[in-house]
């Protein structure tokens, strides 16, 4: 059935407008004033409301078999929390550990998400190792619409890659024209670090954050950031955490190094306290990279407002306290990682725009426009434009409510955020022309979700 969006506001990365929108065969069809409403077409008013193009989460974790146990999320569970949040489209890390066949993996990958996702959805693909094999088949992968990769330069012998790695991978990316998305902490510098501070009986969550400190962090974002000049390669770095890092890849950006930010939504709204909790309130707590000491939140907060900071996603990986609890004798054994797919866009919305003076423009860039340009989604996903598909989050900015363990929906035990006031949520939410979600409560229809098969879209080397 077509559906017209009545009287709201819509606010892309560059426009704000009053106007309606008409969805028809999931796509967005007229874009005007007072558009005429065919019979048999289904009306939702959005006076009062912004209208922003679908959120994209570019960096989630839902099936991830990582520290000897699995994130919780199914894509049932983590596509409903998604949308309920805004989140139209989300970029899972496909991740073998280096012992696995990475095409076999991604198929693996693929078919977790096969009709079983309530939102759309495509993957980077995680280069855990480099050998003779490899090349053949990430030619495969990104023949099949997996136009991105992930590299690890930390969690040394399950995802990291050397040097070596690095260099080929960035070097085979730079030929197809496809980005590489870096997770910047040295491998073994974390590594010996656990070792002295267990040995020295610092064995609880708080020790998590000293043994990756932010020199750690901004080493691996430096060497990313060479190996990237080096090869002529086009980079991301995700998660960036803190102010040394952040300089590391502003500095490289301003030699002419291509090579993009990632921030998630943990790092700018909690800091290393949380972590130094008491037991397994403090394992909640602990990723990687590590929650940091709280002067860097208003660097991050500063970088995303100027925009070196590009796109924010959340790194969502949610653990059961019960799976926390494998570290209790020993940090190293804490499942590295938090929820907060449902989160995102109402806590940045609330702490960014409404309360921090984040530009309500560069807030839909970076939680949408940005991440579909790198990623070869644009303009088919983050923006409002005809021809483009009708995913729209109809958003009331009136709303006014708490964020709590007891109601979200990720599937695990505790929410990250648990208690955080929001001044604003999606009322509205579509996939492709279907309402999925009103008010907070999914309505929509699981499986619809499309993998969305994205062609390379940088300029590639065909030298080699
Ligand atoms: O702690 C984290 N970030 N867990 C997920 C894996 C990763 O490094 O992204
Ligand atoms: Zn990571
Ligand atoms: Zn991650």
């Amino acid at each position: 059935m077509p559906l017209l969006i009545r009287d709201g506001e819509i606010v892309t990365a560059d426009q704000r407008y009053h106007a309606d929108i008409y969805i028809e065969n999931e796509t967005i069809t007229a874009i005007g004033k007072d558009l005429h409403v065919p019979a048999g077409t289904e009306v939702v008013s959005a006076a009062g409301k912004l209208i922003f193009p679908g959120f994209i989460d570019p960096h989630v974790h839902i099936y991830l078999p990582f520290m000897g146990t699995f994130a919780k999320d199914t894509y049932e569970t983590a596509s409903v929390a998604a949308l309920v949040g805004g989140t139209t489209t989300s970029i899972e890390m496909c991740c073998p550990s280096r012992n696995d066949d990475p095409l076999d993996s991604y198929y693996l990958w693929k078919q977790q998400a096969a009709g079983r996702s309530a939102s759309d959805y495509a993957f980077h693909m995680a280069v855990t190792r480099f050998d003779e094999s490899t090349e053949a088949q990430l030619r495969e992968i990104v023949a099949d619409g997996t136009a991105s990769f992930k590299i690890f330069l930390s969690y040394k012998n399950f995802f990291g890659v050397d040097d070596g790695e690095m260099y080929q991978t960035l070097r085979l990316a730079k030929e197809l024209g496809v980005i590489v998305t870096a997770h910047c902490e040295n491998a073994e510098l974390v590594s010996r670090l656990q070792q002295r501070l267990l040995s020295e009986g610092k064995t609880g969550p708080e020790w998590h954050e000293p043994s990756r400190p932010e020199t750690v962090e901004a080493e691996g974002t430096t060497r990313f950031a060479t190996f990237l000049e080096t090869t002529g390669a086009t980079g991301y770095v995700v998660h960036l955490s803190c102010e040394p890092a952040l300089k590391a890849a502003v500095a490289a950006k301003a030699r002419g190094v291509k090579i993009s930010v990632e921030s998630v939504l943990p790092h700018f709204l909690l800091d290393k306290t949380y972590a130094e909790r008491e037991g397994v309130e403090g394992m909640k707590f602990v990723m990687s990279p590590p929650l940091r000491d709280q002067r860097n939140q208003a660097a991050l907060w500063d970088a995303l407002k100027s925009g070196e900071i590009d796109t924010v996603g959340t790194d969502h990986c949610p653990f059961d306290l019960e799976q926390k609890l494998m570290g209790k004798d020993a940090f190293t054994g804490i499942p590295n990682g938090m929820p907060g797919i449902e989160e995102r866009v109402n806590l940045i919305y609330t702490y960014g725009v409404k309360r921090g003076g984040l530009d309500l423009h560069r807030f839909v860039d970076a939680l949408s426009t940005r991440a579909a340009k790198l990623f070869g989604l644009y303009p088919r996903k983050g923006t409002i434009a005809v021809g483009g598909d009708a995913d729209l989050v109809v958003y009331d900015p009136g709303y006014r409510g708490a964020l709590s363990s007891a109601t979200h929906l990720a599937n695990n035990d505790y929410c990250a955020f648990d208690g955080f006031e929001i001044e604003g949520r999606p009322s509205v939410v579509t996939v492709r022309g279907k309402i999925q979600v009103r008010d907070g409560v999914f309505v929509g229809e699981q499986g619809i979700g499309q993998f969305l098969r994205r062609k390379p879209n940088l300029e590639a080397d065909h030298a080699g």
